[in-house]
C-alpha cells in the first residue's frame, strides 16, 4: 500500500451552505473535487492524526465511491479508526448518536438530505463535531478557508474495503470498524418512549402507514416499528433504500409524498401516517384527513412530550429558528420555559442542547428533535407522536383541535419560488433592505406594517453573532413575513417566503391556511415585488 500525496490547486465554490457542502454529483465527481475538500476538512479540524471519525451516508448514488475515498485519506492522514455503517449507510441522527456514543472526533456524514439522488442529480458532504452536530461556523469558515488554498491532499492507494462485513479490518494503519447502522440507535429510541404502551397500541388495531420514500430510514423504521412494536408488516412502504430514491423527491412535505397524503385523506385511511426525508433527519406528520404542519408538531410535541418517559421531567427550554412560527412560543410561555428564536440551520441549536438550554427544538423545514442526539430526527418525532397517541388515546385531529382551542393557531405557510436568477432574488433581497426606514408605518390592503428589520443572533453561549438571517416584516395585526433565500439549494436561488397570522379566536382555528393568511399573502407580495423583479406569478412549492 502506497501513500501518495497529490499535487492540486483550489476548487471555486467550495463553501459549505445551511448543511455542508452540496452540489450536482457529477461536480463532486470531477477530479480532485471530492479529494480537495476532503483534504480542506481534514485540515480546517487541525488534522485527522490519531483522530477516529464516523462515516456513512444516505445511500444515495456516489455514497460508496465517496465513502472509498474518505476512507483511503483519512488512512493517508493519519487517522486511528473510522466507525462506518454497514453499506456505507447512516441516517444522519444515527450517525450523530453514533459520534456521540463512541465518543469520536466528529463523523463525516454523506448526503444532500431531501435533494433527489443520482449522477444528474445531488450530492452533499458535511463534517459534525465530536457533539455530535453540524460543524459550527467558525468550523465551516476554516474548511472553507483551506478550500481555497490547498496544494495537495493525502491518499492511500488500496483496494476497496468491504463494507458490507461487520467487525474490523483495516487500511494501513488505520483501523475500519464496520456496524449495523440500527442497532445503536433503535436502542436509544428505546431508551426514550414507551415502547410498550406503542405496543400495545398496535395490537389493538391501530393502522399507520410509514412512507420511507425509498430512502435511508427504510431499514429503520422497518426494525423499529414492525419488528419492536409489532406494527403489522407493510406498515413501512418504500423502505428499501435506493441510489436514486426510486427515482422520487425525498422530501416529506406534503407536495412530495404525495401518495401518503391521497392515503391518509382517502377512504379508509389509516389512524397515522408519516415519512422521513433521504438521511432521516426530517419528519412529515399526518393524521387521518390531518396534516400537521412542522411548526405545530413542534408545539404539540414541546407540550405534550413529558408523556414519554425520556422526557417526564420536563422540558430545560424549547428553540425553533426564526422563520418558524410563534406556536412554540406560546407553550413556552404556558410552561414557564424560554423559547429561542435562532437562524436556520440546526446548527445553531448545538449550543443550546450542549448548554442545557432547549431540550426541545424544531424547524419549519420539517426538523423536529431533542437533546438525545445534535440533529433533527425524523423516526424520533414520529415515535414522540405515536407515544403521545398511545398515552392519550386520542387521534391526531383531536390532539390539533385540543392545542388550538388552549393556545390559539399560528396559520402559516411557506411559499417558495424555485430557481430564480440569483441577481434578481438578491435584489428582492436589497430593494427590501433598502426600505427599512420607510416600510413601518405603510398599508398593504388591510395591514400596516410595524416593523421591518434584518434578523441577526447573538448565541447566548458563546457570544458569537450570525448577521444577515432573514428579513423579517411585522404587522400591527400580529401578522408576520419572513424572507430567506435558502442555503441548501444547488440551481439559481430559492426565495423563500414565511408567512404567519396568529388567530386566538376557537371559532375561527379551523380554517384553510391559505384562505386564513390571505392579506399576509398579498401584502408579502407587494412588499417585495416578487412578480415584477423574478417574472414569477406563483410560488412554486407552498407547504
Ligand atoms: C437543512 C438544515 C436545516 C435547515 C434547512 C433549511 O435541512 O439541516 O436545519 O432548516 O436546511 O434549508 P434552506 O434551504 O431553507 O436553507
Ligand atoms: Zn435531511
Amino acid at each position: 500500500m502506497t501513500q501518495h500525496i497529490v499535487k492540486t490547486s483550489p476548487i471555486d465554490g467550495q463553501k459549505p451552505g445551511t448543511s455542508g457542502l452540496r452540489k450536482k454529483t457529477r461536480v463532486f465527481m470531477q477530479p480532485h473535487y471530492l479529494e480537495n475538500y476532503v483534504q480542506s476538512i481534514f485540515d480546517g479540524i487541525g488534522g485527522m492524526r490519531g483522530k477516529t471519525l464516523v462515516v456513512g451516508g444516505d445511500g444515495r448514488y456516489f455514497n460508496d465511491r465517496a465513502i472509498q475515498v474518505i476512507l483511503r485519506m483519512a488512512a493517508a492522514n493519519g487517522a486511528a479508526a473510522c466507525i462506518v455503517g454497514q453499506g456505507g449507510i447512516l441516517s444522519t441522527p444515527a450517525a450523530s448518536h453514533l459520534i456521540r456514543l463512541r465518543g469520536t472526533d466528529g463523523g463525516l456524514i454523506l448526503s444532500a438530505s431531501h435533494n433527489p439522488g443520482g449522477p444528474d442529480e445531488d450530492f452533499g458532504l458535511k463534517y459534525n463535531g465530536p457533539n455530535g452536530g453540524p460543524a459550527t461556523e467558525g468550523v465551516t469558515d476554516r474548511i472553507f478557508a483551506r478550500t481555497t488554498e490547498i496544494d495537495e491532499y493525502r491518499i492511500l492507494d488500496a483496494t476497496d474495503v468491504d463494507l458490507n462485513s461487520i467487525g474490523d479490518t483495516s487500511l494501513g494503519d488505520m483501523r475500519v470498524e464496520i456496524v449495523d447502522p440500527v442497532t445503536d440507535y433503535a436502542a436509544l429510541m428505546e431508551s426514550l418512549f414507551d415502547f410498550a404502551a406503542i405496543r400495545a397500541l398496535f395490537a389493538n388495531g391501530f393502522r399507520m402507514r410509514f412512507d420511507a420514500m425509498h430512502a435511508v430510514t427504510g431499514p429503520y423504521a422497518t426494525e423499529i416499528l414492525e419488528n419492536r412494536l409489532d406494527a403489522p408488516k407493510g406498515t413501512v412502504v418504500n423502505g428499501v433504500p435506493s441510489p436514486d430514491f426510486g427515482g422520487g423527491h425525498p422530501d416529506p412535505n406534503p407536495i412530495w409524498a404525495k401518495d401518503l397524503m391521497d392515503a391518509m385523506y382517502g377512504a379508509d385511511a389509516p389512524d397515522f401516517g408519516a415519512a422521513s426525508d433521504g438521511d432521516g433527519d426530517r419528519n412529515m406528520i399526518v393524521g387521518k384527513g390531518s396534516y400537521v404542519s412542522p411548526s405545530d408538531s413542534l408545539a404539540v410535541l414541546a407540550d405534550l412530550a413529558h408523556l414519554a418517559p425520556g422526557y417526564a421531567k420536563g422540558l430545560a427550554g424549547i428553540a425553533r429558528s426564526m422563520p418558524t412560527s410563534a406556536a412554540a412560543d406560546r407553550v413556552a410561555k404556558a410552561k414557564g420555559i424560554q423559547c429561542y428564536a435562532t437562524p436556520t440551520g440546526w446548527k445553531f441549536f448545538g449550543n443550546l442542547l450542549d448548554d442545557g438550554r432547549a431540550t426541545i427544538c424544531g424547524e419549519e423545514s420539517a426538523g423536529t428533535g431533542s437533546d438525545h442526539v445534535r440533529e433533527k430526527d425524523g423516526l424520533w418525532a414520529v415515535l414522540l407522536w405515536l407515544n403521545i397517541l398511545a398515552a392519550t388515546g386520542k387521534s391526531v385531529a383531536e390532539l390539533m383541535r385540543d392545542h388550538w382551542a388552549r393556545y390559539g393557531r399560528n396559520y402559516y405557510s411557506r411559499h417558495d419560488y424555485e430557481a430564480v436568477d440569483t441577481a434578481a432574488a438578491n435584489q428582492v433581497m436589497d430593494d427590501m433592505r433598502a426600505a427599512f426606514a420607510t416600510l413601518p408605518g405603510q398599508s398593504f390592503g388591510p395591514l400596516t406594517v410595524e416593523s421591518a428589520e434584518e434578523f441577526a443572533y447573538d448565541d447566548p453561549v458563546d457570544g458569537s453573532r450570525s448577521t444577515g438571517q432573514g428579513i423579517m416584516v411585522g404587522f400591527t395585526s400580529g401578522g408576520r413575513v419572513m424572507y430567506r433565500l435558502s442555503g441548501t439549494g444547488t440551481e439559481g436561488a430559492t426565495l423563500r417566503v414565511y408567512l404567519e397570522q396568529l388567530e386566538t379566536d376557537p371559532q375561527a382555528v379551523e380554517k384553510d391556511a391559505q384562505m386564513a393568511l390571505a392579506e399576509v399573502i398579498s401584502a408579502a407580495d407587494q412588499i417585495a415585488g416578487i412578480r415584477q423583479k423574478t417574472g414569477r406569478d406563483a410560488p412554486d412549492v407552498i407547504t
